[in-house]
């Protein structure tokens, strides 16, 4: 039996991969220090090679990929999962422990032949929903995929549930379900909006509709999580990190004598590495004590004061000039500059000063995620070292693996 993971090729799903896969999910990587390096990772610094990972019941996934081929979906979670292995144990695991469906999550039964459909249904007995069309991507691209996807997703959980009892429904979700919430502690109780709420954006607003959606049309016996993380940014165990956006706004930003913000607004972020974990651990439980967890970084958060601080950075803040920015950002054309749409895109998590409770997920797992200034300097160091780019690997040249 095997735990149907969707969002494999993402930035959240390739980790979480990389954890149900870990034995013994635990607390590595939630606790660590920050990692020095800030190069690109070197494999001893990644998961054990899979001849070390020998757990007393082995996970093994089923992925869902948007490829036309199994080659092509291989090159997709190559691209994906370099951050985490070395080819060699990357190979070994789809070998042995990843079966690879090449579908799509919107098509009637992902678009899978009959057979391999019903191989996926009378095969699963647990499901992590890690993909979305998250950012600010279209309403419609949000809709279709988040919502639409659920509903195709939840039909198959549903029908492998019948066949054989499913164990747990994980669903990743986010905190912008909330809405906009200005000086506010957050908590899941005082989250749950409603999905008409008119500052809802459209990932929010899809996310919370595909929250409800499989609420609703899920057998109620079937233990269902929703997990909420505030914006994901960096990995406290290492400098090198693939979801970029925020950290190159962080590393303009620092270079600015005057920033248009309030310094003493707080910065809600948790680290890649802990959300992951936290997915992982929690689906693994065979009781949870809530249904829906905010994985953030809460209280700890820290003011944008010290996160300029901790990237070696001593600006004035001026938050009257926000509506300035504000003003120019807004201008027709304005959205050319990359810039500004990156600006556009994250100004709400910088002056929001809105902070998500965390206080059920840390009480639940027995850890808590490492503050982002304790990790913010290497990943600046990362960013600047490789131009704000990950450094991927081409996937390695072999017959077996060619695209036809
Ligand atoms: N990243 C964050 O800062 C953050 C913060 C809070 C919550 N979250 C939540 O975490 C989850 C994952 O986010 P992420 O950052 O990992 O996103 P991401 O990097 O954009 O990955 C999204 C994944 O979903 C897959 N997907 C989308 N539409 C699909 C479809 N129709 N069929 C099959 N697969 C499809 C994508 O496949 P392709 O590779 O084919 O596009 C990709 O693997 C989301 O629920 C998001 O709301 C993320």
């Amino acid at each position: 039996m095997r735990t149907l993971l969707t969002g494999a090729t993402g930035f959240l799903g390739a980790q979480v991969a990389a954890r149900l896969l870990a034995p013994g999910v635990g607390r590595a990587g939630a606790a660590t220090a920050a990692a020095a390096s800030s190069g690109p990772v070197e494999p001893a610094e990644r998961i054990a090679p899979v001849e070390r990972i020998e757990p007393a019941e082995p996970v093994e996934l089923a992925v869902l990929v948007r490829a036309p081929s199994p080659a092509q979906a291989r090159q997709r979670l190559w691209r994906a999962w370099q951050v985490e292995y070395d080819f060699a144990t990357f190979r070994e695991l789809l070998r042995h422990r990843v079966r690879i469906h090449c579908g799509d999550l919107t098509e009637p039964g992902f678009g899978l032949p009959d057979q391999e459909l019903v191989e996926l249904i009378t095969g699963t007995e647990s499901v992590v929903h890690c993909a979305a069309a998250p950012g600010r991507r279209a309403e419609r691209n949000c809709q279709l995929n988040s919502v639409g996807g659920t509903i195709e997703l939840v039909r198959l959980a549903h029908l492998a549930h019948l066949d054989h009892g499913l164990r747990r429904f994980t669903q990743l979700s986010t905190t912008a379900v909330a809405g906009r919430r200005q000086d506010d502690l957050v908590t899941e109780e005082t989250a749950d909006g409603s999905w008409d709420r008119p500052d809802l954006g459209p990932h929010g607003r899809s996310q919370l509709l595909a929250e409800q959606l499989a609420a609703r049309l899920l057998p109620p016996e079937v233990p269902r999580t929703v997990l909420r993380p505030s914006v994901i940014l960096g990995d406290s165990r290492r400098a090198a990190t693939t979801q970029l956006d925020l950290a190159r706004l962080l590393a303009a930003l620092v270079r600015l004598p005057v920033l248009p913000l309030a310094g003493e607004h707080r910065l809600d972020t948790v680290g890649v590495d802990y959300v992951a974990t936290a997915v992982a651990e929690l689906h693994r439980r065979p009781q949870l004590r809530h249904q829906a967890y905010h994985l953030t970084a809460g209280q700890a958060a820290p003011t944008l004061r010290e996160v300029t601080a901790a990237l070696g950075a001593d600006p004035r803040f001026l938050p009257a000039a926000g509506r300035l920015v504000r003003g120019l950002t807004a201008l027709p054309g304005a959205d050319r500059s990359r810039a500004v749409r990156l600006l556009r895109a994250s100004w709400s998590h910088l002056t929001w000063n809105a902070v998500f409770d965390n206080t059920r997920a840390t009480a639940e797992l027995g850890f808590t995620p490492v503050p982002f200034t304790r990790f913010a300097a290497p990943l600046l160091g990362f960013l600047r070292e490789h131009r704000s780019r990950y450094p991927y690997l081409a996937y390695p040249a072999d017959r077996e693996d060619t695209p036809r």
